[in-house]
């Protein structure tokens, strides 16, 4: 991990201090005597070349992940890969999807192209872009709105930028609360809200791979026109199972995914 855990702790400084409903729901775990490990870290950008799932995976690559899955989201337009570590079983999977702009209008596809735009050369080349969150400038709450009539995605890739929009713990390394039915009563029981689009629990035994998240707590933004409450990150939860091999599933299910992903919507919440 000596490459690799520098990488971690500030994404997840970051993003404890975006979202306080994550370092809660973190922090309950900690005081049940729970050893919270990473399932997956999970990024958002736009197809654009510049900033692509290729040049965000290059940080990861680096510190010696490789390519293990792609994955297409038609309902949300997304293409995506994952990455695993390949020596370090313990490493968080890392998940990088992307808008893909050609397939929106060409009002959200210039605001993409003028955002992009506005990006420091040079940070475009640095190993930094995942840690820069929004470089463009303080967004537009008229911008913002009118994003998300076409894609929640955009919305909130265009306010918060380059950062980790999840974290994910891993249910399997837990051990009171080892099942998704047991951690998600115990968090509902603390007043955490459960993102129940599609039913609380997404996927199934069969498939490997279930996963469950919070609705994102909603958090003051600035922009342009003053101080606005939107959905900030959410925090999610894995459970995966061995397949036939006896080998655990590293995959992802994109039919889950598209449901996961509304966990930002503000519709939901
Ligand atoms: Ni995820």
């Amino acid at each position: 991990m000596d490459k690799t855990q520098p990488i971690f702790d500030r994404l997840w400084q970051d993003y404890i201090e975006q979202n306080p409903q994550a370092r809660k729901t973190y922090d309950i775990l900690v005081k049940e005597g729970e050893v919270v490990q990473n399932d997956h870290i999970a990024f958002r950008t736009f197809d654009d070349p510049r900033i692509n799932v290729d040049v965000l995976a290059q940080p990861f690559l680096n510190a010696g992940y490789h390519k293990s899955g792609e994955y297409i989201f038609e309902e949300k337009k997304l293409f995506a890969k994952h990455f695993e570590h390949g020596s370090d079983p313990t490493a968080p999977r890392i998940f990088i999807s992307q808008l893909q702009i050609a397939k929106f209008s060409q009002s959200l596809q210039n605001i993409v192209k003028l955002v992009v735009d506005k990006i420091p050369v040079a940070l475009l080349e640095s190993e930094d872009l995942i840690y820069s969150g929004n470089s463009w400038g303080l967004p537009e709450f008229k911008v913002y709105e009118q994003l998300k009539v076409e894609s929640e995605y955009a919305a909130w890739l265009y306010v918060y930028g380059f950062r980790a929009n999840h974290f994910t713990v891993s249910v399997n390394a837990l051990k009171k609360y080892n099942t998704l039915e047991k951690l998600n009563e115990f968090l509902k029981s603390n007043g955490f809200p459960m993102n129940d689009s599609g039913g609380e629990i997404k996927g199934s035994p069969e498939q490997l791979l279930e996963q469950s998240s919070t609705r994102a707590g909603k958090v003051p933004v600035m922009f342009k026109e003053g101080v606005y409450e939107i959905p900030a990150c959410y925090y999610e939860f894995a459970r995966r199972y061995p397949d036939k091999d006896g080998k655990l599933y590293n995959g992802f299910i994109a039919k889950s995914a598209d449901k996961i992903f509304e966990s930002t919507d503000n519709r939901n919440s």
